[in-house]
Formats: structure tokens, C-alpha cells, sequence
């Protein structure tokens, strides 16, 4: 299988960072491709621009950075998100991606208010981190916020078959070795859980490995 793994966090040595290149050495692990955007460190613009509302054409071609990332979605069997919550949401580096490239006539369509995913027969996985205990987050009803925004309104309504969302919470800076140890076999075992079985069915088993920002 082909994968896209899109994250974002400012911090290269980050807990977010290494849970990412975790998930991804295991998906080459299992015998699948991936590739990483690392939307930090290449840079990516995450402001939509006027000319981006305007409906894709010959005089009104997709930016070159929102056409390779569709052309990377298109091509992926599995899209797997990435991202501290912040304010119980995604970074703006992660909104920025999601509203340039989860563009209408990519993404959706919509008719009368009624959205329709384009994107279906493609898996998703959605992995997030929290400072909050995840029973408060919960108590508060500030998980099924995050659910209703994140998973369904942006993953699902895309069309996407959202596999899993993968939440480690109460993650603090200076955080035990021990406990973040832990969280890595968790997100390898997630790698394994969803894909294992698909990495001998794979028609596309190359090792192509690119981790696009990466210095
Ligand atoms: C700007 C900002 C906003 C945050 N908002 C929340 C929040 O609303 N809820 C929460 O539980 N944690 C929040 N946090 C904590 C982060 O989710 C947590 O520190 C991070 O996920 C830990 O992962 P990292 O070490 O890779 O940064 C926030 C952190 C920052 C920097």
C-alpha cells in the first residue's frame, strides 16, 4: 500500500515528531511505501490565498504546492494526520493544509449545504496529543467536540474510511522514558494492526522512503 503522512509540529525532537517517524519506519517495516509531509520543515504556506476561492481551471490553475499535495492524497491508498491538539484543535500549520488542499472539487462538492466527500475508498488514520487527561477531556464533552470538528466534519465528510483515531494524552514536557517508550510501541502497533495484513497484498511493495522537509 501507499501511504501519505501528513503532521504538523514546530519542534524536530518533539514527541509528536518522534511518534511520527516511529509510525512511519514501521509502515516500511510491514513492507509499505510512505511518504511524510513534514509540514514545518518545507516550508509549507498554510494561508489561503484570494485566487485559491476561485474554482480550479485552465485560467485558474491549483497552486503548485496544493497540486502536488492532491496529486500525493490521490495517490495514497491511506492518509495518516497527525498533531498536538492546540486549543483542542489542529495547529494552523494543519488547518492552513487541510483549507488549501481539502479544496472544493478535491475534497467535496456541495449542493444546498449538503457536502459530499470525494475522496472515498481511501483509508485515514488520525492521530492527536493532548496535555489534558483524555477521562477530562471526555467528562467535559470536549472530546466529542474534537470528534464531531475533527474526524467526522473534516476526515469522514471528505469520504475518507477514518480506520482509527489514536489520541495519547496527558503528554507533559519531561514526560517519563519509560511512558513515551510505551506510546511509540503503541503507534507501531497501530501501524500494525490496520495495515499488516495489506503490507502481502500490496501490488506496490518498493521501499520507496521520502521524508519531504526533512533535513
Ligand atoms: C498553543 C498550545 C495550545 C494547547 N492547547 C491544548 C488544549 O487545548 N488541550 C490540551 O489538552 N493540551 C493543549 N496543549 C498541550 C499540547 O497538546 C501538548 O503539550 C502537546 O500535545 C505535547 O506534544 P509535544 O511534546 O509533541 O508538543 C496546547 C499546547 C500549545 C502549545
Amino acid at each position: 500500500m501507499k501511504h501519505l503522512v501528513v503532521v504538523a509540529h514546530p519542534v524536530k525532537d518533539s514527541f509528536t515528531m518522534g511518534l511520527t517517524r516511529a509510525y512511519a519506519a514501521e509502515l516500511e517495516h510491514l513492507g509499505h511505501s510512505q511518504r511524510t509531509c513534514d509540514l514545518y520543515r518545507m516550508g509549507f504556506d498554510p494561508i489561503l490565498g484570494a485566487h485559491e476561492l476561485l474554482p480550479v481551471g485552465p485560467d485558474h490553475p491549483a497552486s503548485a504546492d496544493v497540486a502536488q499535495a492532491q496529486n500525493d492524497i490521490r495517490a495514497a491508498d491511506a492518509l495518516t494526520v497527525i498533531y498536538p491538539l492546540w486549543w483542542l484543535s489542529m495547529p494552523a500549520m494543519m488547518k492552513g493544509f487541510i483549507d488549501r488542499v481539502f479544496a472544493r472539487g478535491f475534497a467535496y462538492e456541495s449542493q444546498n449545504g449538503v457536502v459530499h466527500g470525494l475522496l472515498s475508498g481511501r483509508k485515514a488514520v488520525l492521530i492527536t496529543i493532548s496535555g489534558a487527561p483524555l477521562p477530562l477531556l471526555v467528562k467535559s464533552g470536549n472530546w466529542n467536540a474534537v470528534q464531531v470538528l475533527q474526524d467526522t466534519h473534516i476526515f469522514r465528510s471528505a469520504g475518507f474510511d477514518l480506520l482509527e483515531h489514536l489520541h495519547f494524552d496527558e503528554v507533559v514536557p519531561h514526560l517519563a522514558r519509560t511512558t513515551a517508550e510505551q506510546h511509540m510501541e503503541r503507534v507501531r502497533s497501530c501501524a500494525r494492526q490496520h495495515f499488516a495484513s495489506a503490507a502481502t497484498m500490496s501490488s506496490d511493495s518498493a521501499k520507496v522512503v521520502r521524508h519531504v522537509g526533512a533535513s
